[in-house]
């Protein structure tokens, strides 16, 4: 299973919140394990890619209907990667019509959206990605610890060839013993290779 794209929290019937995430990484890493002969469920937020051939695709638009689609598909998994961009919040409340432009400022109130990898645990791989702007090792040591994951991907998201819309990535892998393995720049699809060479692994050992 493997999420991609970047949620989008409804605000009203014509407004959402949401991010910058292209979805190439988790579509990549759904062709490559694909290709490996994964039967692979790519549970995606809106992108502006093409379905991939050979995968079955099922599409999402917020965090909670990620969390709904992503429980039901781990049923049989092997493994979970987790690149979508989830909102971390979503507004409190959605207007029912459409928010007019008579204040001088408006405030919008947010809430904790769930947190997927934090809640989806079972007999599987469980991998995450972290997108930072500082501290990238250490942030990404703290959410594989607090989201329990096999492995986290981290990218430093201020280096303009890597990360959010780029065709490239420099990341580390994490795993849970700490071991840092640093990557040079790939293509995302290298990286998606490299990724489930360490998921493959870890399959194994088990
Ligand atoms: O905590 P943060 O959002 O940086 O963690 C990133 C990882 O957690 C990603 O793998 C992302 O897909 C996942 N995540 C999640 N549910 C959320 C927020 C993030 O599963 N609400």
């Amino acid at each position: 299973v493997v999420t991609a794209g970047g949620t989008q929290e409804p605000l009203d019937p014509v407004r959402h919140l949401t991010n910058r995430s292209s979805g190439k990484m988790g579509y990549a890493l759904a062709e490559a394990a694909r290709d490996r002969g994964a039967k692979v469920t790519l549970v995606t937020a809106p992108t502006a890619l093409l379905e991939p051939v050979g995968v079955e695709v099922v599409n999402v638009h917020t965090a909670q209907e990620m969390l709904d689609v992503v429980k039901k598909a781990v049923n049989r998994t092997h493994a979970l990667i987790m690149a979508a961009a989830v909102a971390d919040y979503r507004p409190v409340k959605i207007s029912e019509n459409k928010i007019k432009k008579v204040m001088p400022t408006l405030t919008l109130e947010l809430e904790k959206t769930p947190d997927i990898l934090g809640t989806v645990k079972g007999d599987f791989v469980r991998v995450g990605f972290a997108a930072e702007s500082q501290n990238l090792i250490e942030n990404a040591r703290r959410k594989l610890r607090q989201k329990q994951l096999d492995l986290i991907v981290a990218n430093d998201i201020t280096v303009t060839d890597s990360g959010f819309g780029a065709d490239t990535d420099r990341v580390v892998i994490i795993d849970r013993e700490g071991k840092v393995e640093k990557l040079p720049l790939l293509p995302k699809r290298e990286v998606a290779d490299k990724v489930l060479d360490r998921v493959v692994r870890l399959l194994t050992k088990t």
